[in-house]
């Protein structure tokens, strides 16, 4: 295999990964067991979280029927913001101190169980808001202990975030996205059942589908693991490890499954073979990054995200400009990646062979540049935006883009290659557009 030397042992260098997952649980029907499954964790009143626009769909009704069944009390929360805030963060620990609840249940995409875990948070060990939150915007600070069970159950094939340990939210004073990222934040198990994914929109499919082959890429991109100084104490060892063998086990099929079904699944609510397999490539790549961690493409997300003044996707609430997460973070990624290319040629050409690239011909040189013109195809072929500006944003938004970017320390130290100001300028350039 082409990167089998990706990984280089040296003498101060770290030798030990670890890996560390959810329990879960995959399949059409999966949702029918939460109640056994809550029961089984002892849970007797659990909050659940989840959006106004899943609670009215079938799979509320599933879940709310299994809870009963298993006679678990349970409090609907409903009031998750669809990108969510540091306000409505707040808001949902308030919700989870005042209930006296054993658990927690999540139905929704990754904002939903996002907030569900910062109320957790929040409710089990009170702090300052910006205690527990990634420096440099805020402290830092590590989660005390354990968490009280959550039960995370994603209606959406894309941000992983049943498997991982990271809560992302606006805040609003900054204008940037930032979070929250802690072992212990890691829903307590996951519940995948596939037939959620079967109602929703082709552009949520496709959005929350290139977030799935970002997650995928950036992580198998990464830095290697073996390439940061071995911790003084194992607890030292970072939750985001870098590129690593288990991680690029899940990274691999990600991307396999990501350039098979991504365009079949955004088009045709009624391929369920394609529905289920980005499913199980979500789940995959949420598990590979929630290891080894994402770099540049997603480090930039934020502030496209963050700064966004009049873009409307459809398939999204309307009562506001909004740019998902996964457009956010597909835009800038065939410019990252054809910068990043040059650190480790050999893992972008596997990527880009992964998601059905014909790479027979291509050098190392042009690794980077032909990673990035197969994912541009995908973009086109699911009717994505055309780079930064098909979001609203040109030339003199760049400054701005590159100062929000900036601030993702946590994300640009993954990347492969050394992210500068000037580096970050470049790339949000090349990102304008694409074709
Ligand atoms: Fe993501």
């Amino acid at each position: 295999m082409a990167c089998c030397h990706y990984y280089e042992f040296s003498a101060a260098g770290e030798q030990v990964f670890a890996v560390d997952v959810s329990a879960i649980k995959f399949g059409p029907g999966a949702l029918c067991e939460a109640g056994a499954d809550a029961a089984e964790l002892g849970l007797k009143r659990v909050a659940l979280f989840t959006d106004r626009n899943v609670a009215r769909l079938e799979h509320m009704a599933t879940l709310l029927a299994a809870l009963r069944e298993a006679k678990v009390d349970t409090a609907i929360y409903d009031e998750v913001r669809v990108e969510p805030t540091d306000k409505s963060f707040q808001a949902a620990a308030e919700f989870a101190r005042s209930g006296d609840f054993d658990g927690f249940i999540s139905l929704g995409g990754g904002s939903v169980i996002d907030t569900c875990k910062a109320a957790n948070l929040y409710s089990t060990y009170p702090a300052e808001f910006l205690g527990y939150v990634n420096a440099p915007i805020g402290d830092g600070r590590p989660v005390p202990g354990v968490l009280k069970p959550h039960i995370a159950c994603p209606t959406t094939c894309g941000t992983g975030s049943e498997c991982t340990g990271i809560a992302v939210f606006d805040f609003l004073d900054r204008k940037v996205k930032t979070g929250i990222a802690s072992r212990a934040l890691r829903p307590t198990r996951a519940i995948i059942d596939p037939t959620c994914s079967y109602t929703l929109p082709a552009a949520v499919v496709a959005a929350s589908g290139f977030d799935v082959l970002s997650h995928a890429l950036e992580s198998y991109t990464a830095v290697p693991f073996s390439r940061r100084p071995r911790p003084q104490s194992p607890a030292l060892r970072p939750m985001s490890q870098g590129a690593n063998p288990y991680s690029d086990i899940g990274c691999e099929k990600a991307m396999q499954l990501s350039g098979r079904y991504l365009v079949r699944a955004t088009w045709d609510a009624s391929d369920r073979e394609a529905r289920d397999n980005m499913m199980f490539a979500a789940t995959l790549a949420g598990i590979a990054f929630g290891n080894s961690g994402v770099h540049v493409p997603h480090g930039m997300s934020y502030s496209v995200a963050g700064l966004v003044r009049d873009y409307r996707p459809e398939g999204y609430p309307a009562d506001r400009p909004i740019c998902p997460h996964g457009i956010s973070v597909i835009v800038n990624a065939p410019a990252a990646f054809n910068y990043t290319s040059s650190a480790c040629p050999d893992r972008h050409l596997r990527g880009a062979e992964l998601l059905g690239a014909d790479t027979g011909d291509i050098t190392s040189a042009d690794a980077g540049a032909a990673l990035a013109l197969h994912i541009t195809r995908l973009m086109q072929a699911t009717s994505m935006p055309n780079g930064i500006t098909g979001v609203g944003y040109g030339p003199d938004d760049i400054p701005d883009l590159v100062e929000g970017a900036l601030a993702q320390q946590r994300l640009l130290n993954q990347s492969p290659r050394d992210i500068t100001r000037d580096a970050l300028t470049g790339i949000y350039r090349d990102a304008l557009n694409y074709w």
